[in-house]
């Protein structure tokens, strides 16, 4: 017989770090997932504060008092969910002007905010810089032309620390952005020239270098590697060029267990290895960064989504979702080479050990709309709730959410006082805004 949800090598440890071990249904914040579904209604996405309070304190002991950890707002851009976050300790870097806005709203001072991303715009360099961004992660030497431009008409000096696109790539990470040819940071070779060129500009302060090269990965060993590897060149650098590279942001990209069978990411283990780092090359004015938007936020998120109907088809059990791809498309398997079933479980049948293979599908006119294949589940009903664990980042807006113009579904937090709502339900009338015919 198979165990439980809550022993399942890997929906137990998700289901654990929400607080369910024995009960039969989950329950987040404490609040049983019906209560949530039934006054907020579904498809919904539930935030768990606490959890994401922990999972930061988690980091910024493992990583030690020197490393600054900074949330990737791109992850999950929740005004709630970053403002949670900020309060919990972490700082952020924002990858658009709308992020940059976001973090504003959510009490960050834009000192303290570091703007990455390819493909920033003349008007959002300026804007940005309007703002008074605490610094730029320069993708290229016209950015940081562009960069020195807005700075001079704004009459204030601006920091800049270049993504460096390192030699050696993350191993380890299932998606890779670095050691290759890319259109993500400056190509290592470059970097020297660059460095020489803008020393003592009066318009842009070299502050330091910035890497980020994969996410989801699953090597601890492998990550220090690669921030060894980027400390290394600094330290090469410095002495051939003279410019002092005081900033060093590691990236991020820890690996979190999203589907059946993922490895689990040695936290302790980076965290040693990123402190022993930090420790030999430490000095007075250098500041260390780690940034991390899946890890913090993934496992503090769950997807409910409602059965509308079940039926047998080709001998097979089907059950229909009220919410699919549109909203979750990771789980849905958008992004992924080899698709798998999310951690998906039965809301109110966490102890049920009597399963039997269900497809699940969202309410989308396309095969891709799936969440499982003939997925082991205690058998489902209309009215009954399903839920996707871990669904805290890349959630809805990594989802084609426009796509057949289903309402957006609404976003509430938990374990920060009751529950409350943090984004309004969409409306099926929302297919027409900014439409003209
Ligand atoms: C520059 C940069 N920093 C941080 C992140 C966050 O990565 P993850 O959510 O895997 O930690 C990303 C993700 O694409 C990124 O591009």
């Amino acid at each position: 017989m198979p165990p439980p949800a809550t022993d399942d090598p890997d929906l137990g440890p998700a289901l654990q770090e929400l607080g369910c071990r024995a009960g039969a249904e989950l329950a987040l914040g404490g609040v049983p997932a019906s209560e949530l579904a039934a006054r907020f209604g579904t498809p919904l996405y539930v935030f768990d504060a606490g959890v994401l309070r922990q999972r930061v304190a988690a980091v910024r002991a493992a990583l030690g008092p020197r490393v600054e950890l900074l949330w990737s707002v791109k992850a999950n851009p929740s005004l709630a969910v970053t403002r949670c976050l900020r309060l919990a300790g972490a700082g952020a870097e924002v990858a658009s002007l709308g992020e940059l806005h976001l973090a504003l709203a959510a009490g960050h001072a834009a000192g303290d905010l570091r703007f990455a991303g390819p493909g920033k715009t003349e008007a959002e360099i300026h804007a940005a810089t309007a703002l008074g961004l605490g610094c730029f992660h320069a993708e290229s030497e016209a950015e940081i032309d562009a960069i020195a431009a807005a700075a001079r008409a704004g009459g204030r000096r601006t920091a800049v620390a270049i993504r460096t696109n390192l030699p050696d790539e993350l191993a380890g990470s299932r998606l890779r952005m670095g050691g290759r040819s890319s259109r993500f940071g400056v190509d290592a070779d470059q970097v020297p020239d660059l460095l020489r060129r803008f020393a003592d500009h009066a318009d842009v302060h070299l502050a330091g270098l910035h890497v980020y090269a994969g996410t989801q990965c699953f090597d601890a060993s492998a990550f220090v590697r690669h921030a060894t590897s980027l400390v290394e060149h600094a330290l090469r650098w410095e002495r051939d060029t003279g410019v002092p590279l005081d900033e060093l942001d590691l990236g991020g990209g820890f690996g979190i267990g999203l589907y059946a069978g993922d490895p689990t990411f040695d936290l302790a283990a980076a965290g040693q290895g990123i402190q022993a780092l930090v420790a030999a090359h430490d000095r007075p004015g250098r500041r260390w960064f780690v940034e991390l938007g899946r890890y913090l936020a993934a496992p503090a998120g769950v997807y409910l989504a409602r059965v509308v109907g079940t039926k047998r088809s080709g001998g097979e059990r089907h059950a229909v979702l009220d919410g699919g791809l549109h909203h979750a498309a990771a789980a849905a398997g958008m992004g992924t080479v080899l698709k798998r079933a999310p951690l998906l479980v039965h809301a109110a049948g966490l102890q049920a050990t009597a399963l039997e293979p269900v497809t699940l599908g969202g309410p989308l006119c396309t095969p891709a709309d799936q969440f499982a294949e003939r997925l082991a589940l205690p058998p489902l009903a209309p009215g009954d709730l399903v839920a996707v664990l871990r669904a805290g980042a890349y959630g809805l807006s990594f989802s084609p959410h426009g796509f057949l113009g289903h309402p957006t579904p609404a976003e509430v937090l938990v374990g920060d006082g009751p529950p409350r709502l943090v984004r309004r339900r969409g409306d099926p009338r929302d297919v027409l805004r900014d439409q003209t015919p």
